[in-house]
């Protein structure tokens, strides 16, 4: 019975989730399930209308990015593309967020932290893409490109990228 109750509750939840992502999706920024780590949680996701959010919710602790790459260069600037700046979140802070809004659906917005100090984040495989190719392994090439990265650019602050852009800077939540 217990069994029977919990399961419809994920059921439901899983639709609500369903609903809500097309209009706004939520990725976590350095943290896995409640635990601190150099990570875009989900690091994948699909985003099928124009206009629809994503929001980047910085959690603590950390100190972070979200700058727009190529896929071939996934740890250096796309000429044109979007960066948050940093973000710092502390033990002691509440989170940050960041908006952005996406207007090309059909190609893939790459993404990775800039962060250097004391870890290297990209070269950790902090990474991301919205709208990564619908076949192939792409995301998983990108992650190990990543991760051999030997090139690591920190770009400029930039609110306007190329097939998404933000209104705002990161700021508390
Ligand atoms: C997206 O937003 C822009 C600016 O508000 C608007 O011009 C455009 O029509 C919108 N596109 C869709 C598909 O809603
Ligand atoms: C966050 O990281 C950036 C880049 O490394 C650094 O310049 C900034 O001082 C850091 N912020 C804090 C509050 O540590
Ligand atoms: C991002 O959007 C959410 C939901 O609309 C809002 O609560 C939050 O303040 C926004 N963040 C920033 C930095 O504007």
């Amino acid at each position: 019975m217990l069994g029977m109750r919990v399961a419809a509750a994920f059921s439901t939840l899983a639709s609500a989730a369903v609903a809500i992502a097309q209009s706004n999706t939520i990725i976590n920024v350095g943290e896995i399930s409640g635990e601190p780590t150099f990570w875009f949680d989900p690091p994948h996701v699909k985003v099928t209308e124009v206009n629809s959010t994503v929001t980047f919710v910085f959690r603590k602790p950390g100190n972070h990015t979200v700058a727009q790459s190529s896929y071939a260069k996934p740890c250096e600037p796309l000429d044109g593309g979007f960066n948050s700046g940093f973000f710092f979140v502390d033990s002691s802070s509440g989170t940050g967020t960041w908006n952005l809004t996406i207007t090309d659906v059909n190609t893939p917005i790459w993404f990775y932290c800039a962060q250097q100090i004391s870890e290297v984040h990209c070269e950790l495989g902090m990474v991301g893409v919205i709208n990564p190719p619908a076949t192939g392994d792409a995301f998983d090439q990108f992650v190990y490109r990543a991760n051999a990265a030997t090139t690591v650019v920190y770009p400029s602050t930039a609110l306007t990228g190329i097939g998404a852009f933000a209104t705002a800077a990161v700021g508390p939540q």
